[in-house]
């Protein structure tokens, strides 16, 4: 028997988690690679996700990972009795950052399936694993909805309504994971952008903060001949000659976004995990401070070389129908899912779980947004 508490903080710890192969979960996974006492097992759902992870670590030490088949929409996640035996008897904790992340509403029974009825199946997976100490569900702040004022680090009544199914499915998936009677903990982060110091976003799937950024990218572009010829022109523009564009984006300005680089939340996910304060607990992991529409845009306009952009709050269908410019009617449509965001002010999130950690953050300011947006255009767009 081990007394020492020295010697139970060197025994192996035996973590599987899934949605490795996503934005989050891949940063998390090579945080917790770092540590040789770490052995990983990493859900992959499909021969893709599972070659990817393969790839992706060749680097590291084929020992400590260990791939498991599955899909979190099949109950035990599709695995067979003789895998749940040995997992049961291995896995000390499950970090469950899975997810369908995509807004839009036509989604909506992908996002019970995956984030709800799914969360059920990994929890009720759970139940299996003697040894766990910790179940880590990865919520987002935007479970509040409709809700205004102060969000608290913990549970609360059902918003009045929600801006999408994606956050109305996170809210249910939280209520599951708290009457699970497993050693929960929800972390709730607001929107994710790249590393703070290297920009990388690999894993993200254009669907937040880089899918508005896409679309109005997109949208500029058919106010040109084409994609080559934009970035033409721009290699002989400066920030004194920018291209005069006219493009109305429906959101009011003063509207602020609440941002957190991938690894200022993986820090604080790893603070959490070592706080001996964490059970049954809830994390609002959010920025101390928030950036303005116009300040994201500037950064944009600035970057892409261009100006004429603005902000709209009552910009409707008709009045684009009226103006009859393609990029408008591109933006119009393709920012869809991203309206209410553009338009309603955020609420404030209560932070004094978070604070207790003590861990230090990343403060976004506009330098920061405008060098990870630089990282991005130059990593997937025709930038060089
Ligand atoms: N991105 C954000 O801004 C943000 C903000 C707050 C909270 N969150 C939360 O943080 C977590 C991670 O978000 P993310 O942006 O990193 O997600 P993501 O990039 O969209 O990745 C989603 C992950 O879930 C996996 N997945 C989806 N359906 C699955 C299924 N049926 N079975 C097994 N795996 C499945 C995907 O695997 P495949 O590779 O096979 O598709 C992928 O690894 C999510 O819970 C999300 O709600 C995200």
């Amino acid at each position: 028997m081990l007394e020492n508490p020295a010697d139970v903080a060197l025994m192996p710890k035996h973590i599987f988690i899934t949605g490795a192969t996503g934005f989050l979960g891949r940063s998390l996974l090579q945080r917790f690679l770092k540590d040789t006492n770490n052995i990983l097992y990493l859900l992959a759902r499909s021969q893709t996700a599972e070659e990817y992870l393969i790839d992706e670590l060749a680097w590291a030490d084929v020992a400590r990972i260990k791939i498991v088949r599955g899909d979190i929409t099949r109950p035990r996640l599709g695995l067979e009795t003789r895998a749940v035996r040995s997992l049961a008897t291995a896995i000390d904790e499950v970090w469950h950052t899975a997810a369908a992340t995509q807004f839009a509403d036509t989604y909506k029974p992908l996002l019970a399936a995956t984030n709800v009825q799914g969360t059920k199946h990994v929890l009720d997976l759970g139940t299996f694993f003697k040894r766990m100490t910790g179940f880590y569900y990865l919520s987002t702040a935007y479970v509040c909805g409709s809700r205004r004022g102060r969000v608290p680090e913990g549970a609360f009544a059902a918003p009045a309504s929600f801006n999408n199914a994606y956050e109305e499915s996170k809210y249910d998936a939280e209520c599951l994971v708290r009457s699970s009677g497993l050693p929960f903990t929800i972390i709730r982060p607001s929107i994710l952008i790249g590393d703070s110091r290297t920009g990388d976003a690999t894993g993200e799937r254009s669907r937040v903060i880089y899918g508005y950024i896409l679309a109005v990218y997109h949208a500029i572009l058919r106010l040109f001949p084409n994609e080559i010829e934009f970035w033409k022109q721009w290699e002989n523009r400066s920030e004194s000659r920018r291209c005069a564009i006219d493009l109305r984006l429906c959101g009011a300005s003063s509207v602020t976004k609440n941002l957190i680089t991938v690894d200022d939340a993986v820090n604080v996910c790893l603070a959490i995990r070592e706080s001996r304060d964490r059970g049954g607990k809830t994390f609002n992991v959010v920025n101390e401070r928030s950036l303005t529409l116009a300040s994201m845009l500037e950064s944009l306009q600035t970057l892409l070389k261009v100006h004429g952009i603005t902000f709209e709050p009552g910009l409707s269908l008709s009045d684009i129908k009226i103006a009859r410019n393609p990029a408008e009617t591109f933006a119009y449509k393709m920012t869809r899912q991203f309206r209410p965001y553009a338009r309603v002010p955020e609420p404030s999130w209560m932070t004094d779980n978070v604070e207790r950690l003590g861990v230090a953050r990343i403060p976004m300011t506009p330098q920061l947004f405008t060098f990870l947006v630089r990282a991005y255009m130059r990593s997937h767009l025709l930038v060089n």
